[in-house]
């Protein structure tokens, strides 16, 4: 059996739950995926080099190993499930909706006086409000099947301060070039079509849980870095805590767009910002920053598995 991708007993317990037959399991570096279908692709083919975001999340451990932390934050948004996972690679709206509360955040700091120490959740939360061209120029990364990644050059997660002793344990670990190179990977949301987005330099995974039309459960896990300084699982919980004021902005937006959806003012959701004509059946290309490519990406995977097989 290939290198980890060893049987977790993950079958067994699923066939006791009596739930429908799980008949493929793979367990990636701990992660374990699972599909009821004989039929559509294999995981290779879906996943394909998109692996490479959980493989830069786990690397991140001196130890390569993460261990489930801070338990799981359920929340539930009414809105239709694609919403939220479009909203991952939505690279336009941070500015705008997080003005009140990152924007506040902003202004507050700037009054602070010159010799206090930058708080972790201003390192956090400001990024929200770079301009537009941060965000264009920070990229995104197209691949099959509906994945890919906001963050190609940089991203909000880049200008974190060091972790005293951290490299030093990265450096002895893999060595100093493998663990600046590790750790000079700062891609933002990477995103599993359907339904999960990981964040690695931050140590999150999000899953999106349709339960009906206009309602989504969102699950979000944290992970700690195995033999890595308890600074970094601080900074995880901190980004991921239940009172982020920025979080809830988003499950604002998510409602009234949903009643947005609901009235016959007009027929199509608009998602053709710098649309190129050439963009369908390209992979592994990385575009402007602030492209709705990656959204339309969705739709075409979206429409591919729908009708896979008619
Ligand atoms: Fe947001």
């Amino acid at each position: 059996m290939k290198k980890g991708y060893e049987n977790t007993g993950f079958e067994q317990s699923h066939a006791a739950s009596g739930m429908a037959p799980v008949r493929h399991v793979r367990n990636y570096r701990g992660f374990v995926f699972a599909k009821i279908n004989d039929g559509g692709l294999d995981f290779e083919e879906f996943f394909g080099e998109s692996l490479s975001s959980f493989d830069n999340m786990i690397d991140r451990s001196p130890a390569g190993q993460l261990k489930v932390a801070g338990g799981v934050l359920r929340y539930m948004h009414n809105c239709n499930w694609k919403m939220r996972v479009e909203n991952q690679t939505d690279t336009c709206h941070p500015m705008v909706a997080h003005e009140s509360s990152a924007g506040t955040v902003v202004e507050v700091w700037k009054k602070a006086p010159p010799v206090t120490k930058k708080p972790m959740a201003v390192e956090i939360i400001a990024p929200f409000m770079s301009p537009y061209e941060f965000f264009e120029n920070m990229g995104i990364r197209i691949w099959d099947n509906g994945h890919g990644h906001t963050g190609v050059h940089h991203s909000i997660h880049s200008d974190y301060s060091a972790v005293p002793g951290y490299f030093d344990k990265m450096k002895a670990a893999y060595g100093e070039e493998r663990a600046k190179a590790i750790l000079g990977e700062n891609r933002h949301n990477t995103v599993y079509f359907p339904n999960i987005m990981i964040k690695g330099p931050i140590q999150l995974l999000r899953h999106f849980k349709p339960i009906a039309a206009n309602k989504t459960l969102v699950e979000s896990w944290t992970f700690q870095l195995v033999d890595a300084p308890d600074m970094l699982l601080e900074r995880t919980l901190m980004y991921n805590r239940p009172t982020s004021i920025v979080g809830h902005d988003d499950l604002e937006m998510y409602e009234r767009a949903q009643e947005g959806l609901h009235s016959n003012g007009n027929e199509w959701v608009n998602l053709q910002r710098l649309y190129s004509p050439d963009e369908a059946g390209q992979t592994n290309v990385a575009v402007n920053g602030t492209s709705e490519w990656p959204m339309r990406h969705q739709y075409r995977a979206w429409t591919k598995f729908m009708t896979m097989g008619m």
